[in-house]
């Protein structure tokens, strides 16, 4: 893109921080995970906007590799949310035109949600209307170093010279290998922080902190945000002609 260049098409990919499920609940006098299931029925109301906002990748963080610190309670309940999510939206999601990806290190979770993340992925593979790619267990530096060792795997097996590693050659092991950088990421919830999501892949992304709390972000808002990008100035480090 030219330098300067104002931005009149919408982001093509958005990836979302979806925080304040706790507060929202805790608002209520209710538990924390009352919370994260209102947040679940957001996740859906969102990935059907996504569509006619010409949003074409949406990736959502939906537990981090800091996420196990929560109590046992919390922590089991959001792997059952995840489960249940699964089965239920499966169906919809993939006559949707839902493509359905999951990033993050699978290796810690249990048998029974990676059998359907597999099948989730499987299912939906043929579609291209949406790609929504979820994030369990997942952070940023993790990715970086699990990424880096694969590298380097292909380095001692001759594969891959150092000489010819560059920025074009890490990304190829990432876990988002297959996606654009995100254009957008929101972080709901009054927080500006980033928290480990996407570290290397949004070096170029514009952010939108809202306070909004996740469970009351509605697919308005969402609007809102998406069609005010169109107005952003993007120079990916050029100066202005
Ligand atoms: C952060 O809010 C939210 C999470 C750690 C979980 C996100 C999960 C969902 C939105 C629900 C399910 C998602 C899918 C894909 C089915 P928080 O609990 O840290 O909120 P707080 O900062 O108010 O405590």
């Amino acid at each position: 893109m030219a330098a300067d260049q104002e931005n009149n098409t919408g982001p093509g990919h958005v990836a979302i921080i979806m925080d304040g499920n706790g507060r929202w609940a805790q608002s209520r006098g209710r538990p924390r995970l009352f919370g994260h299931h209102a947040g679940a029925k957001r996740v859906k109301e969102i990935v059907r906007a996504c569509k006619p906002l010409g949003v074409k990748y949406l990736t959502i963080f939906a537990f981090s590799t800091e996420n196990w610190k929560r109590t046992q309670t919390e922590v089991s309940g959001l792997m059952s949310l995840f489960r249940q999510y699964i089965r239920k939206e499966a169906r919809g999601l993939k006559a949707e035109g839902v493509r359905v990806r999951f990033i993050g290190d699978r290796l810690k979770l249990d048998d029974k949600l990676i059998a359907l993340m597999d099948d989730l992925e499987a299912i939906t593979s043929e579609n291209d209307v949406v790609h929504l790619t979820i994030a369990i267990n997942y952070g940023g530096r993790d990715e970086v170093a699990r990424a880096t060792k694969r590298l380097a795997q292909d380095v001692a097996n001759g594969s891959l010279m150092p000489a010819d590693v560059d920025e074009e050659t890490l990304p190829r092991y990432l876990d988002t290998h297959v996606l654009p950088d995100p254009d957008l990421v929101i972080r709901t919830s009054g927080e500006a922080r980033i928290s480990n999501f996407l570290l290397w892949q949004s070096a170029y992304a514009e952010y939108e902190f809202v306070d909004t709390l996740w469970p009351d972000f509605s697919d308005e808002e969402f609007q809102k945000i998406v069609g005010a990008f169109g107005g952003r100035k993007r120079r990916y480090g050029a100066v202005p002609a």
